[in-house]
């Protein structure tokens, strides 16, 4: 089990200074000026709660600095792990002092309590987290996949579990667990009930029912309800620590329902900097940066095609030409699960791209992408899946410097405490030559953090890629910048917004307006945090995944990505000066693909970060076992693969067995994407039977479902005879109907009972021969 680090996002200091902003008990209110709001410590004691003060200080236990409260997150894409910052940001109005961790580095002892049998680096690390009366735990669980525990929680579920073979005893935890999910999933916050259950046969005891979050609704909402059902609970579990009376009646302790979350202080401090040397003042204009002249310089010099995972080449141009791409890994290792993979991703350079529907007249468009992996030594399995770090647009960024007085072309770098020794080891294993001999360079010591993004960098670069400026803002984002608003007017009414009362008024004012978080800045613009708090509030632009589309048997170092251009209108925003022409954009799907935003795609050429996550779509080990594959829309990618794969094996001499294809999409003419090809292959024998099902084409819609039904008997003799698999990419609607037709099939052909059918399509799953991946 690796070592713990803990994922926090504010320092010690921060934490205590919330605590102690506690004692103080100044009360929030709405009146409260930015300039008076924050203490010393750089805390707001917006929403302290006067009776916390009143225990906290006959508490004898907790050195005056909470009592110890673990949050423990499962996430894949950041939601829970952002969640669990904020958490921690209330925790010590509580009583609580918050330790948050990863799952990917939980050791048992901090479940366990048993300290005494343990090393003396466990012991130190993991005993300020455990209460005096035995651990205390809160766990945010995101389900992925299909029903899959995260990867960061993986190692833990298997040890609580007990599926390595020993079942763990927990008899002295304390928890409640929260999962996020989807409801448009069929294993709905599966990681979360496992969770729970796996907890409760381990001995321990919830203290708060279990909350669940739907992402298909209102998840942030279903979170801050839940969280205010756990403070008076906890406190009780840990009475005696706290000082608290018996029959104590604190369920009201949750403080005035509009207060505003604790302010988030950077733990970081920007510090302007020269340009790297052999950077010139022209390359460190953003517009060059990307695909521009420093990357075609960088490449031109050998750089790019020098990159290999396996350490010594450069990673990239720009700030990073100086550093490996080991010295980068190292700098990062550690960093949030979303965060490191800005560290880690590789360079590849868009070798091709066109459109490949047959209309676009009606609107809409799916690119075809073709990325040069192989000089970045990245490799793939067929239909594996791609991770794609997008980048803002360059107006989207221009926008945002330009509401905030910050110039894009400044150069600088993070400092503070905890992460100056990663940077400092990366830059002195440069110094030693490039590659990274001592594993001091890739290893973090305890308390110290990797940046949050690999520096330095410039203003315009750092906005462009690290920060998400395209998205939803969260209440989370509205609530810190409410503490950075000089005008009170403006401060009272994004307080009103994330308030419980002011749901239906953000409802209005963002969700249903789809408002980005550069339009929330834009409509209120006293709000102006330093460049530090800036880059540390805004969340972080994640990376976006797409079914690769190719098969490196017929595409050696090419990876292939059939992107479909998210690009629509939004409803009009109440307040906006440009209210009538908004339009969504898709962040990377513009990006790459381009789109009609006046947004700036990534050109031929122009180099795009990704890395691969391996995926569930595996073919069966022989091309003779017979497929049947149901690839609606950009759901076609992996089938694509598949068909190339089986086409290449072909070729090599090896027998093919039945392979059927469903596609389904709007018209014939219009988004039968790929139609060259599949009719190639359907000639050829690649694929059996193509099956087309139109929805907009005739006087009823039909799906790919329906067409799956129609060849019910031909399925079924696949399936029962001939043990096939099934493979299903696309919508999450579209995977449940698909399911349902198998079932559907099962009872028409096998003769089952609908219990039986169900339990049969199950069995399939579970068997791994029915495999979906479902992401809309
Ligand atoms: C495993 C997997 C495989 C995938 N494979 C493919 C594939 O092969 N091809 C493909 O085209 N896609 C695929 N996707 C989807 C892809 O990852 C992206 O989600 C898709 O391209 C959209 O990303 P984007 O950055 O363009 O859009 P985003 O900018 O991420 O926007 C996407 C959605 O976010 C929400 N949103 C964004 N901004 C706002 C706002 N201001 N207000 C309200 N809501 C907002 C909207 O719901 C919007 O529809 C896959 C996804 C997964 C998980
Ligand atoms: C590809 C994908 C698969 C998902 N699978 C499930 C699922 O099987 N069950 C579920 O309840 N939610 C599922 N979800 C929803 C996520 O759990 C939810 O969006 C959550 O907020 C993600 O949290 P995270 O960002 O911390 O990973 C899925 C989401 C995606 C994008």
């Amino acid at each position: 089990m690796q070592a713990m680090f803990e994922a926090i996002g504010i320092s010690p200091t921060v934490a205590i200074g919330a605590a102690l902003v506690a004692l103080v008990g100044i009360l929030a209110t709405l009146s409260l000026k930015s300039g008076s709001s924050s203490s010393a410590s750089g805390l707001d004691s917006v929403g302290a709660d006067p009776k916390a003060r009143a225990r906290r200080s006959s508490s004898a236990s907790d050195g005056g600095d909470g009592v110890p409260l673990m949050i423990f997150f499962g996430s894949e894409t950041g939601t829970a792990e952002e969640y669990s910052k904020n958490l921690a940001l209330e925790a010590p109005r509580h009583g609580f002092k918050p330790h948050v961790v990863d799952l990917e580095h939980f050791v048992p002892e901090m479940l366990t309590g048993e300290l005494e049998d343990c090393d003396d680096e466990t012991k130190a690390r993991v005993a300020p987290m455990v209460a005096e009366s035995g651990p205390l735990a809160v766990f945010l669980m995101a389900t992925c996949g299909e029903g899959d525990v995260t990867n960061n929680a993986r190692n833990f579920v298997t040890w609580i579990t007990g599926d390595d073979g020993e079942k763990p005893t927990t008899s002295k935890l304390r928890y409640t667990v929260f999962g996020l999910g989807n409801t448009g999933y069929e294993h709905y916050n599966e990681a979360a009930k496992i969770t729970q259950a796996a907890l409760e046969g381990a001995g321990a005891s919830i203290v708060v029912k279990m909350g669940l979050g739907d992402d298909d609704g209102d998840l942030e909402s279903d979170f801050a309800d839940w969280q205010k059902t756990i403070w008076a609970p906890l406190r009780r579990a840990v009475a005696a620590e706290l000082g608290l009376e018996e029959g104590t009646d604190d369920a009201e302790e949750d403080g005035p329902a509009c207060a505003l979350p604790v302010k988030s202080v950077a733990p970081f401090k920007v510090v302007e900097v020269p340009p790297p040397a052999g950077v010139t003042a022209a390359d460190t204009e953003r517009d060059d940066l990307v695909g521009g002249r420093a990357d075609e310089a960088h490449a031109a010099s050998g750089g790019i095609a020098a990159a290999s995972p396996a350490g010594g080449g450069w990673l990239d141009s720009e700030p990073m030409r100086c550093l490996t791409r080991r010295q980068l890994m190292a700098m990062g290792r550690g960093a949030d699960p979303v965060r490191v993979r800005w560290f880690q991703a590789v360079p590849a350079r868009v070798s091709a791209r066109r459109e490949v529907r047959g209309k676009t007249s009606l609107g809409g468009s799916t690119a075809h992408v073709e990325l040069d992996v192989g000089a970045a030594g990245l490799t793939y399995g067929t239909a594996d899946d791609a991770a794609v770090l997008p980048e803002n647009p360059a107006e989207a960024v221009d926008a945002m410097c330009a509401h905030l007085g910050l110039d894009a072309a400044q150069w600088f770098t993070l400092e503070g405490d905890a992460i100056a020794p990663a940077i400092a080891r990366a830059e002195a294993a440069r110094g030693a030559g490039g590659a990274i001999e001592d594993p001091a360079h890739a290893t973090l010591k305890p308390g110290e953090r990797p940046p949050p993004f690999p520096v330095p960098c410039t203003v315009g670069r750092a906005l462009q890629r690290y920060c998400d400026l395209g998205g939803l803002p969260s209440k989370a984002l509205a609530g810190q910048m409410a503490h950075w608003a000089e005008k009170e007017d403006e401060r009272a009414r994004l307080a009103r917004l994330v308030s419980t009362e002011g749901r239906s008024e953000w409802d209005e004012f963002v969700r249903t307006p789809r408002r980005s978080v550069l339009e929330l800045f834009q409509a209120f613009p006293s709000v102006r945090p330093p460049l530090a708090e800036l880059l540390h509030v805004l969340p972080p632009l994640k990376p976006r995944e797409y079914t690769i589309a190719s098969s490196p048997l017929a595409h050696p170092g090419s990876m292939h990505l059939a992107v479909s251009v998210l690009n629509e209108p939004k409803p009009p925003a109440p307040g906006s000066a440009d209210a009538p022409g908004r339009r969504l954009a898709g962040v990377c799907s513009t990006f790459l693909a381009g789109g009609t935003s006046g947004a700036t795609p990534a050109p031929e050429g122009a180099v795009v970060r990704v890395y691969v996550r391996k995926s569930t779509f595996k073919m069966p080990e022989s091309t003779e076992t017979p497929i049947v594959m149901v690839g609606p829309g950009t759901g076609l990618a992996p089938m694509r693969a598949f068909c190339q794969e089986r086409e290449a094996r072909a070729a090599a001499g090896e027998a093919l067995g039945e392979a059927l294809l469903f596609f389904g999409c709007r018209r014939e003419e219009e988004d039968y994407i790929y139609r060259d090809e599949l009719e190639a292959w359907a000639a050829s024998g690649v694929i059996s039977d193509l099956h087309l099902a139109f929805s907009r084409q005739g006087a009823e819609k039909v799906y790919v479902q329906h067409r799956l039904r129609e060849q019910g008997a031909k399925v079924w003799a696949l399936l029962s005879e001939q043990g096939a698999h099934v493979y299903v990419c696309g919508a999450t609607a579209m995977g449940k109907d698909v399911t349902a037709a198998l079932a559907g099939i099962a009872a028409d052909h096998g003769g089952m009972s609908a219990a039986e059918a169900t339990a049969y399509v199950a069995k399939l799953e579970k068997d791994h021969r029915l495999v979906q991946e479902l992401w809309s």
